[in-house]
């Protein structure tokens, strides 16, 4: 028998991979559904190569699409693959499009859908991924919240307790992992030619954020400012998206923020512990930054990610100039000495302990 995996999105390939790993280590096998949501080398293939993950068996090259077209070309692809393997189980993790698309596949096939990172709400339904997870979260057989909070909301929402178990977020196994290998490995300080604890660090890329040009405008003022107060250089690693609407809007990026290609995740991670400070819009941003002790600023107006702000990890600044820069004073300088919110790293092990169709961890112990 094998275990589905349906992936897309670079988050998705990131956090997915210690479960992966850990089906491996014991012995079970894969079938790795790419949907091709995310197909540039950068956003995708090199995340493969540098987790030390085969390539996926399959990718249905979906490509970039209005959601309806996009999510409707994956479904049909997910449905075929899962009639030709019949997995045990399919795991989803997050909220894209492809989350979504491999989670309903399964679910109409009777195919145990688990949900890894399961329970988060923004409570803001103009956002595409808040549908996402509240639809995936009624089909899973399993779900994974990171955080007793999450499970919380699941439980308000109805969803039957014996389907809920609390295991931290996999991206904690992630940095774990390459947290050490990143630091000695890469390059990426001297490559830009900056020096740790002395440049601000930048994502963003939502549709909300960027999709928006006033609200793209305010974001990128706000941050060179908070920036520019505290001496600090602002390196962006641009996501596809944001580039493309910093074009079509003809914006001019202030001189404080230099752009930069999309990093791999060692040059990231390298980034994200050495930033003074990070400005994000992202999610797995505001948990990484929670792990590694470097404080965040989030550019949203509220974050399916509270926990993070209740160690004193993030501040929640909105979108206006002025709120910016007034998070960015509170958070600078801060010791970085809390706990993260998402568990002690061994998300992957709890969740296939979780699985009674697979082998446990014991089964895979060498016997004396
Ligand atoms: C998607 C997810 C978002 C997640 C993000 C992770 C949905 C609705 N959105 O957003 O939740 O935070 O991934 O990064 O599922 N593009 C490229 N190369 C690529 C992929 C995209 O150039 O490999 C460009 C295309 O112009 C495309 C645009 O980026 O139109 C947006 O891509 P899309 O996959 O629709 O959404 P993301 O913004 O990446
Ligand atoms: N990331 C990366 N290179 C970059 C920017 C981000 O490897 O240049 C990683 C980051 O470490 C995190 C993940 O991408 O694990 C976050 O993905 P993204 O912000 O695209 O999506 P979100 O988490 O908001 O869904």
């Amino acid at each position: 028998s094998t275990v589905g995996f349906v992936l897309g999105t670079r988050p998705e390939i990131i956090k997915l991979a210690p479960v992966i790993q850990e089906c491996h280590r014991r012995g079970v096998d894969t079938h790795i559904v790419h949907t091709g949501q995310h197909y540039s080398d950068s956003l995708d293939a090199v995340f493969f190569r540098q987790l030390g993950l085969s390539p996926p068996d399959v990718n249905l090259e979906v490509g970039s699409d209005d959601h309806g077209a996009q999510t409707g070309a994956m479904l049909a692809g997910i449905e075929e693959e899962l009639q030709a393997t019949e997995p045990t189980v399919v795991f989803v993790q997050g909220d894209t499009n492809s989350t979504l698309a491999g989670a309903l596949a399964g679910s109409k096939m009777d195919v145990d859908v688990a949900h890894v990172e399961a329970g988060l709400r923004s409570f803001d339904d103009e956002m595409p991924e808040e549908t996402n997870r509240v639809i995936i979260d009624h089909i899973a057989e399993y779900l994974f919240p990171p955080t007793a909070e999450t499970a919380a909301l699941l439980r308000d929402e109805g969803i039957p307790e014996d389907r809920i178990t609390v295991t931290g977020n996999t991206i904690v196994d992630a940095v774990e992992t390459f947290d050490n290998e990143a630091a000695t490995s890469s390059q990426i300080l001297s490559e830009l030619g900056v020096s740790e604890g002395q440049f601000d660090l930048l994502t963003a890329h939502r549709a909300e954020t960027v999709d928006d040009r006033e609200a793209f405008e305010r974001i990128l003022s706000g941050v060179a400012r908070a920036s520019a107060q505290a001496e600090r250089e602002v390196i962006y690693p641009i996501h596809p998206r944001a580039e493309d609407r910093l074009e079509e809007f003809g914006i001019a990026v202030p001189d404080q923020i230099r752009l930069i290609e999309p990093l791999d995740f060692f040059d990231f991670l390298r980034l994200e512990s050495t930033a003074d400070l990070v400005f994000t819009d992202s999610g797995g941003v505001q948990e990484e930054t929670s792990i590694l002790g470097t404080p965040c600023v989030t550019l949203r107006y509220g974050t399916e990610r509270p926990e993070t702000a209740f160690v004193g990890a993030n501040c929640v600044a909105g979108r206006e100039p002025s709120s910016i820069t007034a998070a960015a004073t509170q958070m600078r300088g801060k010791a970085g000495d809390w706990n993260t919110p998402f568990g002690d790293g061994t998300a992957a092990v709890q969740i296939l302990d979780a699985i009674p169709e697979l082998p446990d961890r014991e089964a895979v112990t060498a016997p004396e």
